[in-house]
């Protein structure tokens, strides 16, 4: 068979270089992919933007696609899966009433206080002097959200009152009004992302991802700097918990209210000091890079799992099957990210790299007009290798990184090395 994945991240290149390990995948179109997926034998880009969704369902009926995999929020929020349903092409991903769960964390906060689901207590704003007063008499620290789409800059969490109002500004004037303003929890992040046929869910193995820039946990909010699985915080039994309690009861809220939900279903957990799981946030899609940790690890070929989705028989589906290892992903980005960064420059020693053993994710990478290899994004480079334990695979990750240079190259040293935990970050 052959898929069409959409996006040009890491998250999409783990999804096309997972699904042609199978000897079903005849080929895969990314549209409109980067510098990796080119390279891939059997993996074509078509230059195409996510969001040209006549042009997509055009490739998908001339070459005979089985499966449309959404990789990222952007075209799921616009409603790509509503057009190609329209189409009779099938589609991994959301309607855009779906993708709303990520798309509006108002909406989504409705939706869990409606089906139970435990979060931060919150309250919506559309002025900025209600969102300030409501600052100053709940006190900090505090955290301040776009209710919409910010491509990870819309949080801001608040150690004081005068950071929290500067949020409150900033985000007012960039316009992106209404603001969620919440309780600050502590504890230790995971990201449980399950699959979902719009009945029944699935989780896959649980991973952690490093959102600051810098190492300790510091700096600027990041689409994600590094990620480990299976996150140890998250035992079966949390697991267990985590699915009854939280996802299960989601999918259950989306059916009430008409919304057949096949897709990733991705939670963003706040595990407490006393072990319980509050939701952060709810994603329609795969981490970026918790995908380039997880798909590594799973040994049931990916279109299978996605299949069941799409076809809804989730619940007849055997065990998913993991790599009893342990995976890491290291992303190298360009210097100056998640602020402006230069594009361009020359990447080398990739395939040094691979020699080690490490698997290499594009992420901003393009083939230049010279036929070079060249940074093209914030996040170039995600550096994934397995092992029988964090330690082995750490160690192949951060051997195999340092064959690779560009110019400005940044990573942070700890990933795998120490476990995030945002008491660290809020004092
Ligand atoms: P989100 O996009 O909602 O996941 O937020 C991005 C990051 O901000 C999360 O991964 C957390 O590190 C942090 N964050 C979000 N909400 C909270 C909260 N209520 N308490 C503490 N940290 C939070
Ligand atoms: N790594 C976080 C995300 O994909 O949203």
């Amino acid at each position: 068979m052959k898929v069409l994945v959409v996006g040009n991240g890491g998250r999409e290149h783990a999804l096309a270089w997972k699904l042609l390990q199978s000897q079903q995948i005849e080929r895969v179109i990314c549209v409109p992919g980067n510098g990796g997926t080119a390279l891939i034998e059997r993996c074509q880009n078509v230059s195409l933007r996510v969001d040209d969704f006549e042009g997509i369902a055009r490739v998908a009926r001339e070459e005979g696609i089985s499966l449309v995999v959404v990789g990222s929020e952007l075209p799921l929020s616009s409603g790509i899966a509503d057009y190609l349903q329209r189409q009779n092409i099938p589609v991994l991903g959301p309607t855009q009433a779906g993708a709303q769960i990520e798309a509006s964390k108002s909406w989504a906060k409705e939706l869990m206080e409606w089906a139970g689901v435990p979060t931060a207590h919150s309250a919506t704003f559309t002025e900025v002097e209600a969102a300030k007063t409501y600052v100053a008499q709940q006190g900090v620290p505090i955290v301040v959200k776009a209710d919409g789409l910010a491509a990870g800059k819309g949080v801001t969490v608040a150690k004081t009152v005068a950071e929290a109002q500067g949020a409150i500004e900033y985000l007012f004037g960039d316009h992106f009004s209404p603001i969620v303003i919440e309780t600050c929890l502590r504890g230790q992040e995971v990201s449980v992302l399950a699959l979902s046929d719009g009945l029944t869910v699935r989780s896959l193995l649980p991973a952690q991802d490093y959102k600051r820039i810098g190492e300790g946990d510091t700096g600027a909010n990041t689409g994600g700097m590094g990620g480990y699985a299976p996150a140890p915080v998250a035992t079966p039994q949390l697991m267990e918990q985590i699915e009854r309690q939280i996802l299960q009861p989601v999918v259950n809220a989306l059916r009430a209210r008409g919304i057949d939900y096949r897709g990733v279903l991705y939670a963003g957990l706040m595990i407490t000091p006393e072990g319980k799981p509050l939701v952060l946030e709810f994603n329609c899609r795969l981490g970026d890079p918790e995908a380039q940790a997880i798909l590594p690890l799973l040994e049931t070929p990916l279109e299978e799992l996605l299949l069941a989705c799409t076809q809804q028989r989730l619940e007849a589906l055997p065990p998913i099957r993991w790599k009893q290892e342990s995976a890491i992903c290291v992303v190298a980005a360009s210097q100056g990210y998640p602020g402006s960064y230069t594009k361009g420059y020359a990447i080398t020693g990739i395939e040094e790299a691979q020699n080690l053993g490490a698997t290499i994710f594009h992420a901003g990478t393009k083939i230049n007009p010279q036929q070079q290899l060249v940074t093209d994004g914030g996040r170039v480079l995600g550096v994934a290798a397995t092992g029988e334990d964090f330690a082995q695979a750490t160690a192949k990750v951060y051997k195999a990184i340092n064959c690779i240079h560009f110019e400005g190259s940044y990573y942070r040293r700890d990933i795998g090395r120490t476990k995030t935990d945002s008491a660290k970050s809020v004092p």
